[in-house]
C-alpha cells in the first residue's frame, strides 16, 4: 500500500470530521476487587459510555478503513481503534468473511424482574438514570429486548399472582401488584423513553395462582387443573390476556409471550420455588385450544409465542411435539431455549431444530445466568473475567447453531445476588451498592456489549471459512446488514489464552486489502468494515 505517510494523515482527518460520533465517550471508571479483572464504577455524575456509530464505522471510503472494539482482562473495555486495510500478513490464523447468510437476528436484552427493577429503585434517580442508559441508550449498549416475569418468580421478594382469590375462574379479581406499578412498569418506560429502538418485550409465567393448580401451590410439583379445553385451562390463557391488556394499558406494548418458564421445573417433586409443569404434549394441546385462540379472540394474534422456554435438552423432541401438530404451530411464532445445561447438551439439539424449523420459527435464548451447575458457585464474583468469558462464548455459540438472539437474566442484583426469597442467589452484569450510591459494570456486561452493541436486530449472522483446524482458544463469528450506507460486515472474536495475544488475518474478498490484528490475551474483540 506504499507509504504509510498519506493514510496516517487521512486517519487524522477522518477521526476529526467523526470527532462528534466519539467524542462523548467516557473510559471506564475501574475498580479491582479480589477477582482477575476490574469493574467500571458508575454513579450519579459519572458513567462509562460508546457513543457514535451504532456498531458501524462512520462512512468513510470504505475501500481503506476498518474499526475495532477491544474489550480484556488487563482492563480495556470497547476501547475502540481504526485501523487501515493493509497488505497480506502470513499468518496462522487467515479467516475469510463469505457471502452466505443465516438467521435474522432478534436482538440481546435481560430481564425486568422484581429483583432487578427493586434494585435500580433503591438508587439515586441520576445514578438508576446511568443504568438504564448504560443497557438501553444510544449512548450504552443498545439493548432491545426486555424479559418481564408475569407475577412473581424466584426473584420476587414474595410469592404471588395477579388473582390470588381462590376459584376466580373469570378472572374478575385480575390485577397487576405493587410491584409492576412501583418497580417493573417505571423500569420498562424508562428503558423505552431512552431506547432509540422499539423494545421487544416478552413475558413469562412461572406459575397460575395456586388454586388453579393441582397441588394449591405456586412452588413444588403440580400442573393445570382439569385438560386443556377445561375450565382451567381457558382461565389460564385469559389471565394472558389480561396481562398483556393490563400492560397496554400502561403504554407498554407486549411483543411476545413465553408459553411457561421452565415447565419441567413443574414435574420434579418439591421443586422449591414457582413453577408449573408441562409435557410438550400438554402444551401443545393448550395452545391449539385455549391460548391461541384466546389471544386471537382478544385481537392479540400478533403477539409472538414461544414454546419450551427451557434448556436445550428439551431439543428437538419439544419443538417436533408442538410445531408438527398445525392446530398448535399455527399460533407459535419461535422456540425459547435457556443455558443452564449448554456445558453438557451438544448443540446438535440446536442444529436438528433449526434444521426443521428455522425457517418458519426463530430460537430465542432467553434466560442464562451465573449460577454454574459446575463450580456450583452462587456469589457475586466482582470483576471475574471467566464469567465474562462463558457469557462471550455461549453467545457466539448460539448465535453458530441458528439463534437469533440472546437475552440475559437479571438487569441488576444487589451485592449479595438478590434480593431472590428463595435465596436462590445468582452473579448479573450489574451490580447496585446502594448503599454508596454506585453500581459496577462487570465483565459480563462488557460480553453482552460487543453483541448488543454491535449485532443490531436484523443483521443476519454470516458465513466464513478458516484456513487452520479447530482451535478452542480462539472463536469467532462473522455478521452483515444492510443500512443507509451499504452493507457492513463485522466480526466478534474471542481469544481465551491466559498469556499469548494471537495474529490474525481477515480477508474480505470484496474489499482491496486485509485486517491484521493481535488479538490480545484474555479478550473480546469486535472488527467492523464496509463492504466495498
Ligand atoms: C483502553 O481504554 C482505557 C480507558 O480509556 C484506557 O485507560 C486504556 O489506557 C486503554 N487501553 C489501551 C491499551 O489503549
Ligand atoms: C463518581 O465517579 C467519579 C468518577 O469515578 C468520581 O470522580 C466522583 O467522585 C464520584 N462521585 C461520588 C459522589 O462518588
Ligand atoms: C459469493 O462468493 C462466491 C465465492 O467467493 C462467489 O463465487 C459468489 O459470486 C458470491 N455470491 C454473491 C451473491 O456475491
Ligand atoms: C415502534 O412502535 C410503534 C408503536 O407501537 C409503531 O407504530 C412503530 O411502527 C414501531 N417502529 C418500528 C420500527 O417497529
Ligand atoms: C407450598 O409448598 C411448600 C413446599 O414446597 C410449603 O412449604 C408451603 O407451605 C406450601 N404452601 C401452601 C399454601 O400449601
Ligand atoms: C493459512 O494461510 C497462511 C497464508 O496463506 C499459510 O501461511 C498457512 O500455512 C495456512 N495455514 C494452514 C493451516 O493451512
Ligand atoms: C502465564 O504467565 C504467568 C506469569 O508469567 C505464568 O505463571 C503462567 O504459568 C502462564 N500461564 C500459561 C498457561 O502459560
Amino acid at each position: 500500500m506504499g507509504s504509510t505517510f498519506p493514510y496516517a494523515v487521512l486517519l487524522l482527518v477522518i477521526r476529526s470530521v467523526f470527532s462528534d460520533d466519539i467524542s462523548d465517550d467516557r473510559p471506564c471508571a475501574p475498580l479491582q476487587f479480589d477477582q482477575d479483572s476490574v469493574v467500571c464504577v458508575c454513579n450519579a455524575t459519572y458513567c462509562d459510555s460508546i457513543a457514535g456509530s451504532d456498531g458501524i464505522p462512520p462512512p468513510v471510503n470504505p475501500i481503506m478503513y476498518f474499526s475495532s472494539w477491544t474489550s480484556s482482562r488487563d482492563g480495556q473495555r470497547l476501547n475502540y481503534t481504526m485501523g487501515s486495510f493493509g497488505k497480506f500478513q502470513p499468518n496462522k490464523y487467515v479467516y475469510t468473511a463469505g457471502n452466505e447468510t443465516f438467521q435474522t437476528i432478534l436482538g440481546f436484552g435481560g430481564a425486568f424482574t422484581d429483583a432487578a427493577t427493586i434494585t435500580m429503585n433503591s438508587l439515586s434517580k441520576n445514578t438508576r438514570n446511568n443504568l438504564l442508559n448504560s443497557y438501553f441508550s444510544s449512548t450504552g449498549i443498545g439493548y432491545t429486548v426486555g424479559r418481564v416475569p408475569m407475577a412473581s418468580c424466584d426473584f420476587s421478594k414474595q410469592i404471588y399472582s395477579y388473582d390470588d382469590t381462590d376459584g376466580d375462574l373469570s378472572l374478575d379479581k385480575f390485577s397487576l401488584t405493587e410491584e409492576d406499578i412501583i418497580f417493573k412498569i417505571p423500569a420498562i418506560k424508562d428503558a423505552m423513553s431512552v431506547s432509540p429502538r422499539n423494545l421487544s418485550l416478552f413475558g413469562s409465567p412461572w406459575s397460575a395462582p395456586a388454586w388453579m393448580k393441582t397441588n394449591n401451590n405456586m412452588t413444588g410439583k403440580g400442573t393445570l387443573k382439569g385438560s386443556p379445553g377445561g375450565s382451567y385451562f381457558k382461565a389460564w390463557a385469559q389471565y394472558f390476556v389480561k396481562f398483556i391488556q393490563a400492560y397496554k394499558d400502561h403504554g407498554i406494548d407486549i411483543w411476545g409471550i413465553t408459553a411457561q418458564n421452565e415447565p419441567s421445573d413443574g414435574m420434579i417433586t418439591n421443586f422449591p420455588f414457582q413453577c408449573m409443569g408441562w409435557t410438550p404434549e400438554m402444551q401443545r394441546d393448550f395452545i391449539a385450544s385455549d391460548l391461541g385462540p384466546a389471544l386471537e379472540a382478544a385481537g392479540l394474534g400478533h403477539v409472538k409465542l414461544m414454546i419450551l422456554d427451557d434448556d436445550r435438552v428439551w431439543l428437538p423432541y419439544w419443538a417436533e411435539v408442538v410445531l408438527k401438530e398445525p392446530a398448535s404451530a399455527k399460533y407459535v411464532a419461535g422456540i425459547a431455549v435457556h443455558w443452564y445445561e449448554d456445558l453438557f447438551v451438544p448443540t446438535s439439539a440446536l442444529d436438528l431444530t433449526y434444521k426443521q424449523f428455522g425457517d418458519k420459527y426463530f430460537l430465542l435464548n432467553t434466560e442464562a445466568c451465573e449460577q454454574d451447575l459446575v463450580n456450583k458457585d452462587r456469589s457475586v464474583l466482582l470483576g471475574n473475567w471467566y464469567r465474562g468469558e462463558r457469557y462471550f462464548r455461549d453467545i457466539l455459540e448460539d448465535l453458530a447453531h441458528g439463534v437469533s438472539g440472546w437475552v440475559d437474566w437479571n438487569l441488576a442484583l444487589d451485592r449479595t445476588g438478590g434480593p431472590n426469597w428463595q435465596n436462590n442467589l445468582a452473579d448479573s452484569p450489574v451490580i447496585v451498592d446502594a448503599e454508596k450510591d454506585e453500581f459496577y459494570k462487570q465483565p459480563m456486561f462488557y460480553a453482552m456489549a460487543h453483541f448488543s452493541k454491535f449485532v443490531k436486530p436484523g443483521s443476519r449472522i454470516l458465513s466464513y471459512t478458516k484456513n487452520f483446524t479447530e482451535d478452542n482458544d480462539v472463536e469467532a463469528i462473522f455478521y452483515t446488514s444492510s443500512e443507509q450506507f451499504g452493507v457492513s460486515v463485522g466480526a466478534n472474536f474471542i481469544n481465551t489464552n491466559v498469556n499469548e495475544s494471537v495474529s490474525i488475518t481477515i480477508k474480505d474478498p470484496s474489499n482491496y486489502g486485509m485486517i491484521s490484528f493481535d488479538l490480545p490475551p484474555k479478550s473480546f474483540v469486535t472488527f467492523a468494515w464496509w463492504r466495498a
